[in-house]
């Protein structure tokens, strides 16, 4: 029986191939956060002399990225991505997901926003039938703290500060817990509309190309409907 780790390196690895499809002087990917993000960033090293570089949506992906020598470019300075390889907290049938439980997720919606596909690389227990057991984070502005959380229990969620949290962006995350999510882009939308909101943890538009699930039988593989 494999461990948790085990899988999560079993989908990191399986994500090496679509870097090795891609690969070439003048290629960029785009790296997610957390501790499968890590197991990838690891792979990756393999590939650093093979490739431009990486966009890192995070502090610490950056810094791990550095250590290993594999070269950090500023978003800024990329106009394209083949690919952005990342972890989920739940991914649901359509690929859509929750994210920011390493509370890397507006930076991780930026990155992924500019790549052509989002590899999202996690073990099955990922796999949900309905998002929202997972609390939704959501990056707020740190005056707009009460009165985005005022709203969001008016939406039917018990919002949460996570304390002594500040975002590489300088923002605080409130974790969402109860929400009823029955039109997950619809509530995207929703959220990321209130004045103060950075961004919430949906991620809808478009979500995630591929999903590399691993299992005790293998990877499998889950491809947007
Ligand atoms: C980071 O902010 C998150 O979006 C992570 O991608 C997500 O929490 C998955 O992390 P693990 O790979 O550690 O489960």
């Amino acid at each position: 029986m494999l461990s948790q780790q085990e899988l999560k390196q079993q989908a990191a690895t399986a994500a090496l191939e679509f870097v090795e499809e891609v690969a070439g002087a003048d290629v960029v990917i785009g790296v997610g956060t957390g501790s499968t993000a890590d197991l990838f960033i690891d792979g990756l090293a393999r590939f650093k002399e093979k490739l431009r570089g990486t966009v890192a949506s995070s502090t610490r992906s950056a810094q791990r990225l550095q250590a290993l020598g594999i070269p950090v470019l500023d978003l800024n300075d990329v106009e394209r991505m083949p690919i952005y390889v990342d972890g989920a907290d739940e991914i649901d049938g359509n690929l859509h997901m929750i994210k920011g439980g390493g509370g890397a997720l507006t930076r991780e919606k930026i990155v992924a926003s500019v790549a052509d596909r989002f590899i999202c690389i996690a073990d099955e227990s990922k796999l949900v039938k309905r998002l929202g057991t997972f609390p939704l984070p959501v990056e707020v502005i740190p005056m707009a703290r009460a009165a985005v959380a005022r709203q969001l229990a008016s939406m039917g969620g018990r919002p949460a500060l996570r304390e002594g949290f500040v975002t590489d962006n300088g923002n605080v995350i409130l974790d969402v817990s109860g929400l009823p999510i029955t039109d997950a882009a619809a509530l995207e939308l929703r959220i990321n509309n209130l004045p103060g909101v950075v961004t919430c943890g949906l991620f809808t538009q478009p979500g995630a190309h591929v999903a590399l699930l691993a299992t005790q039988q293998g990877i499998r593989r889950l491809s947007r409907p």
